[in-house]
């Protein structure tokens, strides 16, 4: 089992170029081999989640070719012209892959078994699979709760008007996507916002897509056509080196290029109530997602309040801040994080366990959790629970803990961030 010991540090210093977002990745290759057309992706994540979604594409037929280092070309002719697979489709880790795969599985022609790693086989699928049933989806899974394997057979669905108990981009991304070729018209609506790339890119692609609110509705499209895609640096992967940066002493770093998408954003809104010395300079919206560089400096931070219409906008970044909240003055409190306990791992179980044993004052009640600070946190033998951004976050503790901070199980980072540790490292004074 991989594990990495880091020390207490006193300084970050220089410029970071963090990994492309691994949300827009996924979609660039879902939407791209169902347009007609050469879709060219420049600065794709080749994370292991999304190399999953780059195999199940090829698997269904789709043409995607590397072009250098971190570009595809994909060639397709268009929604009907993906192939019957020969195998299942293996989605690793990546509740995204899945979840909006199975949007456009649902109505096609093709009959497919959907599996994933054994933390993607625990997390519930019903939240898709119902409202894909709605639509005439036929899906068939071990259990109730829509466990893996998923068998669909692909089938024309007809449009709904879904009112999503949850916010959720993975729920409604689904759905805009089965709704694509459903007949009639499909729209969500959600509690609060949710990110919002795939309605960004579905626009792109010439999707007959409109946003009244929390409603998001699109009509069936005949093909979808292809399009060039830069992808911004990933702002749920910049979160733990922007908190790196507050939290250690003397430190000023520049994050080139981070997509600052306003639906992703919630962590710079409470970063700036906790009073955090950071500057975005924004950039011309380049293409389909607006990019800045944000330059941070470490700061005295205040506590924070956080919200449940927030979390959708920061629902990754929770774990980093919890982090942050040790080394603010006072209570911090984060108000119905229920959909925490529904990723990778229960983020809130697997944080308050950590944060426990470097002697953080955490305390949890339900789904609302209390960390007060400023505490010297102590370094502690952390188990991450095979959660990337749960390692990721106690790597960043340990720049302030005493002593040896010990992750175990760091393999897992490689789904989100590829060269985690070592662009840490090139940073730390
Ligand atoms: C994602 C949506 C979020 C997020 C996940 C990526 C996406 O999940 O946590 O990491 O790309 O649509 P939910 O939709 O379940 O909130």
């Amino acid at each position: 089992m991989e594990k990495i010991s880091i020390e207490k540090h006193n300084q970050l210093k220089g410029e970071v170029i963090i990994p492309a977002d691994k949300s827009i990745s996924h979609r660039s290759i879902m939407i791209g081999s169902i347009s007609r057309g050469e879709t060219f992706i420049d600065n794709f994540l080749k994370s292991e989640d999304c190399l999953w979604t780059v195999d199940v594409f090829r698997k269904l037929g789709v043409e995607i070719i590397e072009q250098g280092e971190n570009s595809y070309r994909i060639n397709s002719d268009g929604c009907d012209s993906l192939r019957q697979p020969e195998s299942e489709l293996y989605f690793g880790n990546s509740g995204t892959g899945l979840r909006l795969a199975c949007g456009i599985l649902a109505g096609s022609s093709l009959s497919c078994v959907l599996t994933g790693d054994k933390s993607l086989s625990s997390r519930p699928m019903k939240r898709i699979t119902l409202p894909l049933k709605m639509m005439g989806a036929d899906i068939e899974g071990p259990d109730e709760a829509g466990h893996l394997p998923l068998r669909i057979r692909g089938r024309k669905l007809k449009g709904i008007n879904y009112i999503s108990p949850v916010s959720s981009a993975q729920i409604k991304s689904s759905l805009l996507l089965a709704g694509i070729s459903a007949s009639g018209s499909t729209s969500v609506t959600e509690p609060f916002k949710s990110r919002d790339h795939t309605e960004n890119m579905l626009k792109a692609f010439g999707a007959d897509i409109k946003i009244e609110g929390l409603k998001v509705t699109i009509n069936p499209t005949g093909n979808l056509q292809a399009q060039h895609i830069r992808v911004p640096a990933d702002i749920s992967s910049a979160a733990f080196f922007i908190v790196a940066g507050l939290i250690t002493g003397n430190s000023e770093i520049i994050i080139k290029d981070v997509g600052v998408n306003k639906t992703r954003t919630g962590l710079l809104d409470v970063l700036s109530q906790m009073g955090a010395d950071i500057n975005i300079i924004g950039k011309s919206p380049e293409a389909i997602e607006p990019l800045a560089d944000i330059c941070v400096k470490s700061s005295e931070l205040k506590p924070f309040v956080i919200e449940r219409n927030i979390i959708p906008r920061l629902i990754d970044e929770i774990p980093i801040l919890m982090i942050a909240a040790t080394q603010a003055q006072g209570t911090s409190l984060i108000k119905g994080a229920a959909e925490l306990r529904l990723k990778e791992t229960d983020r809130i179980e697997s944080m308050s366990d950590g944060l426990s044993k470097m002697g953080a004052k955490i305390d949890v009640q339900g789904d609302n959790i209390y960390i007060t600070g400023p505490t010297n946190l102590k370094g502690a033998q952390i188990n991450s629970f095979s959660d990337h951004r749960t390692a990721m976050s106690f790597l960043i503790a340990g720049l302030v803990a005493e002593g040896t901070t010990e992750v175990k199980d760091t393999a897992c980072i490689k789904t989100s961030f590829p060269n985690f540790f070592k662009k840490l490292m090139r940073v730390v004074a």
